[in-house]
Formats: structure tokens, C-alpha cells, sequence
């Protein structure tokens, strides 16, 4: 079986390295099915990694063998999952049976492929920026899993792009890092933002300054690895205590420097079943586009942990709300709420 050296016996999982500084990809390990140890063997290729120049941070896992339940079992063991309910008001169901998996996909209720001027798809054009999942959270997440459930013909686009925020932290021209370290930075993140920058028209009456904001630190220690990260991404609205310009040059000049081409990890989708896993506190992501869009479906299903470190909540009141989407009543905010589903 290529990339495995015994199924038997997962501690032996082989992984492929796919860039530089980060990512690798393990193929047909029956996730399911996994050992306990099979599990540690995985937690540690995303954070250790055999090699120390290497911690990986994304695992392609390509033929899993999972399903909807079964991808819900095997998240689980990576703690406390999200999950959607509070989104669901006015009656409204998910397109499949558990709360516990975002619809990532293009398609609506009957499976047909989305519209491109449809609100979901103006929704969903914020995932096109460089972002980690649910910084707009009191609570932020750990581990995201994402899965094919229908994929888009071969070379029509929609990988998955990649790149390491703890790399970027590192390799930042000397003077603006020990800015970031000196400042200590907060930067405030806003889900309504990153859905207004992706369809600005679309969103033109939404005004993130009305609605509350989420608060963690630029700099963090990614405990896994011992490594500092940028915890920066799409929903990352301002930075605290900056008059707007600086602020926005500071974003810009830490988001155009984490994601430099030569920094990008670019995921091809290529079977039902693939999952990849990545650590929202290590890397950000982005969907790319591409020729299949409002053309074929592209069906990608998601689980999120629900992080459980020490920096978890950053600065913010630990409260059960998720602000997404449906917690304002203002005529904005409620056509934001539609256009997610
Ligand atoms: C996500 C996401 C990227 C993609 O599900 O969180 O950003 O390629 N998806 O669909
Ligand atoms: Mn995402």
C-alpha cells in the first residue's frame, strides 16, 4: 500500500513532506479504525514532527474511509467540538444529520450547485482571504477537519492553500519583531468584516464597528511546538490601541509577509474520503477558486475543536456565544444570517 508501512501496526504511519517548512500527507489509513496509538502518532505529525525544521501543522489524510459519522467519532478525540446550532433559527436544518459538521460546500438544501450571485456564495467569498477558523470567537478553535464529501472534476480548481504563521513569526524583518514582542499587541476580530471585505457590495450596509468584537493576542506561544505565532487571518479587524492607518499597515504588512508565494502550500482535493487536518493556532488557510465555480458541485464538510490550551480565550469573558451570525437583530446582520445558508 503506498505510504503505509503496516496498516497493522499505525505508530509506523509514513508521512510525505509537501513543502519546505510545513504539511505532509499520510494516504489510505482507515481513520475510523485507528489505535490509540495510531492517534498519537498523528497528533505528533502535526506538531513534532521527526525533523525539528519541520512541524507540520496540516495532514493531508487522502482515502480515509470516512463518512459523516464517522468523521464527527474521529474528531472527537481531538476535544470538544463546535457546532452549528445556534446558527440554525427560524426552523432551519443543516443539509445533513449532525450540528457538528459547517457546510464548506457550494451547494444548496437538494445538492444543486450554488448560484454565483446567490447570498451563500457572496457569504462564502471571505474564505478566499488567508484566515484561521472562529478567531471572531470568544473561544478560539484548535484543530479544523475538513473532508471531501463530492468533489469538482480533475483541474477545475478549489485546492486548499496553506501557509505557516509560526514561520512567518520568525522570519520577520528583526525591527517589526521585536515591535510585536514589545507591544504585545490585541487585535480585535470580526466574522462581519471578513464577509464584508470578500463581497463589499454585498455587505455594503453591514458595519462590523456595530457589533462586538473578539479579542486575542498577535503573539502567542503555540505550545505544541514551543514556537511563536502570528495569530492574524481575514477576521482579524483591527489592532487595538493603533490609530486605523498603522493599524492597517501593521495587518498588511504581517499578512502580505506570512503569505508570500514561496510560503504557500496549495492542496489539491482528489478523492472522496480525503480530510485534511490543519491547527488553526500553527497555520491559516484560504479556499482557492477556480473553473468549477457556480458550475460543479464542491461539497467540503467541516468539524472544529474547540480549543483548550491556556490562550484559548484570549482576553475575552468566557461566554457561550459564537457571534457569527444570528445574535443581531439590526437588518443587516439578519441578511448576513441568511446569505450562510
Ligand atoms: C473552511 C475553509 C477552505 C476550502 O472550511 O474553514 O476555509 O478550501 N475551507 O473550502
Ligand atoms: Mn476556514
Amino acid at each position: 500500500m503506498p505510504g503505509v508501512l503496516n496498516r497493522e501496526s499505525p505508530s509506523q504511519i509514513e508521512a510525505k513532506e509537501l513543502h519546505p517548512t510545513f504539511g505532509a500527507e499520510i494516504s489510505d489509513v482507515q481513520l475510523a479504525e485507528l489505535s490509540d496509538e495510531g492517534f498519537r502518532n498523528i497528533l505528533d505529525l502535526m506538531a513534532k514532527a521527526s525533523s525539528s525544521f519541520v512541524q507540520y501543522g496540516f495532514l493531508v489524510c487522502r482515502n480515509t474511509g470516512l463518512t459523516d459519522v464517522t468523521h464527527v467519532d474521529f474528531s472527537r478525540r481531538f476535544g470538544d467540538l463546535d457546532d452549528i446550532r445556534p446558527y440554525m433559527t427560524g426552523g432551519r436544518k443543516p443539509r445533513y444529520d449532525y450540528y457538528e459538521l459547517f457546510d464548506a460546500g457550494n451547494v444548496d438544501q437538494h445538492g444543486v450547485v450554488l448560484a454565483l450571485d446567490s447570498p451563500r456564495s457572496h457569504y462564502g467569498k471571505g474564505n478566499g482571504f488567508f484566515h484561521v477558523d472562529s478567531s471572531f470567537n470568544p473561544r478560539r478553535a484548535s484543530y479544523s477537519l475538513l473532508r471531501a464529501a463530492k468533489l469538482p472534476p480533475p483541474n477545475t480548481g478549489g485546492n486548499t492553500q496553506f501557509v505557516d504563521s509560526r514561520t512567518a513569526f520568525d522570519t520577520l524583518p528583526d525591527e517589526l519583531k521585536q515591535r510585536l514582542l514589545a507591544k504585545d499587541y490585541v487585535g480585535a476580530h470580526s466574522l462581519h468584516s471578513s464577509r464584508k471585505r470578500g463581497s463589499p457590495d454585498f455587505f455594503a450596509d453591514l458595519h462590523p464597528e456595530d457589533y462586538p468584537m473578539h479579542r486575542h493576542r498577535i503573539c502567542q506561544i503555540h505550545e505544541p511546538s514551543g514556537r511563536t505565532n502570528l495569530y492574524i487571518g481575514a477576521h482579524l479587524h483591527h489592532i487595538e490601541g493603533l490609530p486605523d492607518l498603522e493599524s492597517w499597515q501593521t495587518i498588511w504588512s504581517l499578512m502580505g509577509w506570512a503569505t508570500r508565494p514561496e510560503n504557500i502550500a496549495s492542496v489539491e482535493w482528489k478523492s472522496e474520503g480525503d480530510l485534511i487536518i490543519w491547527d488553526n493556532t500553527a497555520v491559516m488557510h484560504r479556499a482557492g477558486g477556480g473553473a468549477f465555480e457556480g458550475k460543479y458541485v464542491r461539497d467540503l464538510r467541516r468539524t472544529t475543536v474547540h480549543d483548550a490550551g491556556p490562550t484559548a480565550w484570549g482576553l475575552n469573558e468566557k461566554k457561550d456565544t459564537r457571534p457569527g451570525f444570528n445574535s443581531f437583530e439590526t437588518p443587516a446582520s439578519k441578511k448576513l444570517q441568511a446569505a450562510m445558508t
